[in-house]
């Protein structure tokens, strides 16, 4: 009878046990929920003061013998007796604004690689009827959410928004979410370990509490059909039915209503024939309201009409031929040394781009916050925008892949709405080798399967051969999977002197447009000598003109996109006074003084523009 009764006992934990388990693990699987178009949605910000613990041991997830410690996440203790021994606690004292990286908040973040652990707590009035989401725009490197003490995902990639429903474990009234947030690089990561660029840590975008109704509007695309000016196609995804629903999408500037019915799992797939759409362009930032509504749910975007694509080196914008007047720019605010997040570090990056004469913006090497998207889409700047597939990735490594192939196919879920990118780029400056090759391929497919309406390409790079320095060749394998070819070279900064700029011959086998995603120099904003002075704003000065005249006379030419328009933070850079943590390649020093480069980049592009062979 003994070993019976031991036998239900020992059964009933177990059981108990596996439930907590399948629970758990079910929670995880409903991880990441794309929510497209978050700013036209029903949230609650989250930004603000969040408490925190720095955990360079992550003390908080293992114990002494690093066994996760099931503790997991640091629970609101609250010492009932002095003899309690509480070692982990949130404090109001200890605080880090969010969005933000840490590294600029606190002198003692300023170079830390680890984890910090973040809490917020939260009311919510009504939750009846209703779903609710945790929304991040994105946290470096990789996070773990809990809500009310329960884990409800991980996410990887420091770039990238992420979701997770949360409508079981949330309470009327107070509840808490604790997230831990380690930014160390790892070989196998993306990017790698070794970047040009500072390692910013923390919760450094937006986070909100989305409430949504029983069945909603999770995703949609809304884009002109590629080389159409007539018809409209895409999709609307429902989230949360089980019968076919009507889906309505009404653009009232173009007088179109038109309704759908989706499948029984909410999916639609949507043509709309349309007439005389004014077409987004730099001259014409043209957005329509565009409503989608389905039963009691509706949300508004603004979304822009263009085609894009390539006829031989020709970029075609609305079926016209352009010239990408680019410059390359990080996500950063210079004058702040941090990440940028907000509307107006976008306003500042992008006003200067087109104080510039841009029509076109790099944004390196990583997807910037959609706050720059949708401020490039109002201004008239053309985006390409990258993955951070940089420099030596693990390319055996099929983790690696599916990570790259997540953070792409996740900033494609995001601005895929978006007239602004026209380009959205593989990687950069990679090594060419088999195994790299059949990586940039397998995301290039990815890359068309989601979106097949823009354009693909990576910033690659130039070589000569043995013997003769002089003859600048551009072959890569990867080259034939791209619709631009684009390359990176630094004759007269880490290749000569500005002099041979004038001194070499290209030869560039392709019938493809040629962009030039990188050239420059460093200069030390306000620092003067001759133009032979490394570091001094006239040898930097030289380099573009130099560059320019070289650039020129290449046929394919069709745009370029210098490095960089700021000064940007990077570990790399460690020459004192002239670098001191910052690359200096920048046109506009992290004071904000533009240098004498600036203006000779500025001339040219105005000389573009008034050339009436290529659009404005
Ligand atoms: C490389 C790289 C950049 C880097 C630049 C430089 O081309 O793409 O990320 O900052 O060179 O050396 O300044």
């Amino acid at each position: 009878m003994k070993n019976c009764k031991s036998f239900y006992t020992t059964y009933y934990i177990l059981s108990v046990i596996s439930l907590l388990i399948v629970s758990n693990a079910a929670i995880l699987k409903a991880q990441n929920v794309p929510l497209v178009n978050i700013t036209g949605r029903n949230t609650t910000s989250l930004d603000g003061d969040w408490q925190i613990i720095i955990d360079p041991y992550e003390s908080g997830f293992y114990d002494y013998r690093h066994k996760e410690s099931g503790n997991g996440f640091f629970r609101n203790e609250i010492q009932t007796d002095k003899t309690q021994l509480i070692e982990y606690k949130f404090t109001k004292e200890h605080v880090l604004k969010v969005p933000g990286d840490w590294n600029s908040q606190d002198p003692k973040l300023f170079y830390y690689e680890g984890t910090v652990w973040y809490k917020k707590d939260f009311k919510i009035k009504n939750i009846l009827d209703k779903r609710l989401f945790i929304y991040f725009g994105a946290a470096n490197y990789e996070s773990i959410v809990y809500v009310n003490g329960t884990k409800v995902g991980t996410h990887i990639g420091g770039f990238t928004p992420f979701c997770f429903e949360i409508t079981s474990l949330i309470k009327k009234g107070n509840n808490f979410v604790v997230v831990k947030v380690d930014n160390k690089r790892n070989m196998s990561g993306v990017p790698t370990i070794m970047t040009d660029w500072w390692n910013y840590g923390g919760l450094t975008r937006d986070v909100y509490v989305v409430e949504e109704p029983k069945t909603f509007i999770q995703d949609y695309f809304i884009q002109l059909k590629k080389n159409s000016f007539d018809q409209v196609e895409g999709f609307v995804k429902l989230n949360g039915t089980t019968s076919k629903q009507n889906v309505k999408i009404e653009i009232p500037g173009a007088k179109i209503e038109k309704t759908f019915e989706t499948n029984a799992s909410g999916y639609v797939n949507i043509n709309i024939p349309v007439e005389n759409l004014s077409l987004w362009s730099p001259g014409n930032p043209k957005l329509y309201k565009v409503f989608v509504s389905s039963g009691n749910d509706k949300i508004e975007d603004r979304i822009g009409f263009r085609t894009i694509s390539t006829n031989g080196s020709n970029i075609i914008l609305n079926g016209k031929s352009v010239f990408l007047r680019g410059i390359s720019i990080h996500e950063e605010n210079p004058l702040k040394g941090r990440r940028a997040y907000s509307i107006k570090d976008a306003e500042m990056l992008l006003g200067w781009a087109k104080e510039l004469g841009c029509n076109f913006v790099r944004l390196a090497h990583y997807p910037h916050n959609e706050n720059m998207i949708r401020t490039a889409e109002k201004m008239g700047l053309m985006v390409w925008e990258e993955t951070p597939v940089y420099w030596t990735i693990d390319w055996k490594n099929k983790n690696t892949l599916a990570n790259a192939e997540n953070q792409l196919s996740e900033a494609i879920e995001r601005d895929k709405n978006s007239a602004s990118i026209i380009i959205w780029s593989m990687g950069n400056e990679t090594p060419v080798s088999d195994a790299r090759n059949k990586f940039l391929i397998a995301l290039s497919k990815v890359a068309r399967k989601t979106d097949g309406t823009r354009l693909i390409s990576a910033a690659m790079e130039k070589h000569t051969n043995e013997g003769d320095p002089l003859t600048q060749i551009v072959q890569d394998p990867f080259a034939d999977y791209v619709d631009v070819l684009a390359f990176n070279e630094y004759i007269g900064w880490y290749e000569g002197l500005p002099v041979k700029c004038s001194k070499v011959k290209w030869k560039i086998n392709y019938e493809k447009p040629v962009i030039i995603t990188e050239f420059g120099a460093d200069a030390l904003g306000g620092y003067h000598a001759d133009k032979l002075t490394r570091f001094s704003e006239e040898y930097q000065e030289d380099l573009y003109k130099q560059q320019i005249s070289m650039l020129k006379k290449i046929p394919q030419l069709r745009g370029m996109t210098p490095w960089i328009l700021c000064d940007f933070r990077s570990p790399r850079r460690v020459l004192p006074y002239f670098e001191d943590g910052w690359n200096r390649k920048g046109l506009i020093s992290n004071k904000g003084i533009k240098k004498k480069a600036f203006y000779v980049l500025q001339n040219y592009y105005k000389e573009l523009k008034a050339s009436s062979s290529l659009l404005k």
